[in-house]
């Protein structure tokens, strides 16, 4: 392929993230010219709605709604897609990677449903996939993973994925609000997903999670083989307990890999961590991810996680990066499986089975407040071998009804849903307990 000394860039979808690109990519052109030692025009913009106002201008007749044009305009070297969803998004990669051209993308859903597609059609056809802004906003992850920590394997990697979630958790600790009460807040400042279920049910942390996993492993997990718990069932009652015991609340990702079993496990849950952690104390939008590696030891990174001017600095950094492909023919980005492959492989990896998950455990119960009650739910525990190691009664919202909050010493999740569904048995026991696992980290 001859080297271009004009780079074409063409967007798919112009919405807060993509305006944000346009915004930054204008804005400082000529500098990061100067450094690329290449000319960048930003060439064609594909959008549902022409006449839509936006917070950029962009010439008329640079626009059109047509995405798929834009993918496979033979004039156009660099595709953003910022669509979103995986419908079209996945039809203008594929075209896009099947004409040997970048794909710069910030769409998580689409990586974790269609990652083995994606990448064997860039190997087919000769492109290139880059996706930065997946995960963790304008922390530049990915690139660790591949690139700064080439030298580990990764038998623990935990963090906050989801600036939305966080944002939400932070809020409702500092001014006891519920979450509902501030998601309007989250969509408004540009975090949350344009379905919003995605954020606080914890499936945009999985979509990142299982990205991560395939980096630091070889092997794709789909949602649906890990445990999923989101944030719609945390209240104030949940948050002040956790800070009354010393804990703050944050929706984690945690991939562990056992080597010597070969076992690789991938969950995202609310999680009770202890406040000397670095991560427990990352507030607001911002993200933050604790990588340990056996060569390094653990790497923490933090930044904001969701939003424009961040999210847009991601998919910029990823556009420099198909630049110097493209004018100098040498990739700075080392190919995903030989990144996963050198960093512990897949060969034979399996999924690790429930119970080799083991944790303390914060359960909130609803129960009568009569006689004998405590001791029903210490027995089905005690049945199940689960030992408490704290218990709170507090009044309750409901008549003649006592609130049970409970800390145990470290059982397994085995163990635990046996013991939950033992106590869904329970007449004294009124509502679904809720469950939180407590995070005893090392740094
Ligand atoms: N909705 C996502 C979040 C956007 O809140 O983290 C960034 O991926």
């Amino acid at each position: 392929m001859s080297k271009p000394s004009v780079i074409n860039i063409g967007f798919c979808g112009l919405g807060t993230v993509g305006q944000g690109v346009w915004k930054h990519l204008s804005a400082s052109r000529a500098a990061l010219e100067a450094r690329l030692g290449a000319r960048l025009e930003l060439y064609r913009v594909a959008v549902r709605n022409p006449g839509k106002a936006r917070g950029v201008d962009i010439p008329a007749a640079k626009l059109t709604t047509d995405a798929l044009a834009v993918a496979i305009d033979p004039a156009v070297h660099i595709v953003c897609e910022l669509i979103g969803g995986t419908a079209l998004a996945r039809e203008v990669t594929l075209a896009a990677l099947a004409r040997g051209k970048i794909v710069v993308s910030a769409n998580k859903a689409l990586l974790c449903e269609s990652g083995a597609e994606i990448f064997a059609a860039a190997r087919k056809g000769g492109g290139h996939f880059f996706f930065e802004a997946s995960v963790a906003g304008g922390i530049p992850i990915i690139k660790a993973l591949r690139e700064g920590l080439i030298a580990n394997r990764f038998p623990r990697i935990y963090g906050i994925l989801n600036g939305t979630c966080n944002y939400l958790l932070t809020r409702m600790e500092r001014e006891g609000v519920s979450y509902a009460d501030v998601l309007a807040d989250a969509k408004r400042l540009g975090y949350a997903e344009a379905d919003e279920t995605l954020d606080v049910q914890g499936w945009d942390t999985a979509h990142k999670a299982a990205i991560l996993a395939y980096l630091a492993h070889g092997m794709w997990v789909k949602t649906d083989q890990m445990l999923v718990e989101g944030i719609t069932r945390i209240t104030q009652t949940d948050i002040v307990h956790a800070a009354q015991l010393g804990y703050g609340i944050k929706l984690l990702a945690v991939i562990t890999r056992d080597f010597e079993a070969n076992q690789l496990f991938v969950r995202v849950h609310p999680t009770l961590l202890p406040r000397r952690l670095v991560l427990a104390n990352v507030d607001g939008v911002y993200n933050g991810i604790a990588v340990t590696g056996d060569v390094v030891g653990t790497t923490i990174y933090i930044g904001r996680g969701a939003g424009q001017d961040a999210t847009a600095s991601a998919v910029i950094g990823d556009i420099a990066d198909a630049v110097t492909l493209l004018t100098s023919g040498k990739s700075v980005v080392v190919p995903d499986e030989a990144a996963a492959i050198h960093a512990g492989g897949r060969k034979g990896v399996k999924l690790a089975p429930l119970e080799s998950i083991c944790s303390r455990y914060y359960l909130r119960l609803e129960v009568r407040d009569q006689p004998g009650v405590l001791a029903q739910v210490a027995t089905i525990m005690a049945q199940n071998r689960v030992s408490i190691e704290s218990v709170i009664q507090r009044g309750s919202r409901l008549p003649d009804a006592a609130m049970l909050i409970l800390t145990t010493h470290q059982s397994n999740e085995q163990a635990i849903r046996t013991t939950l569904a033992g106590l869904a048995q329970l007449a004294s026991v009124l509502e679904e307990p809720l469950l939180l696992r407590i995070g005893d980290f090392e740094e």
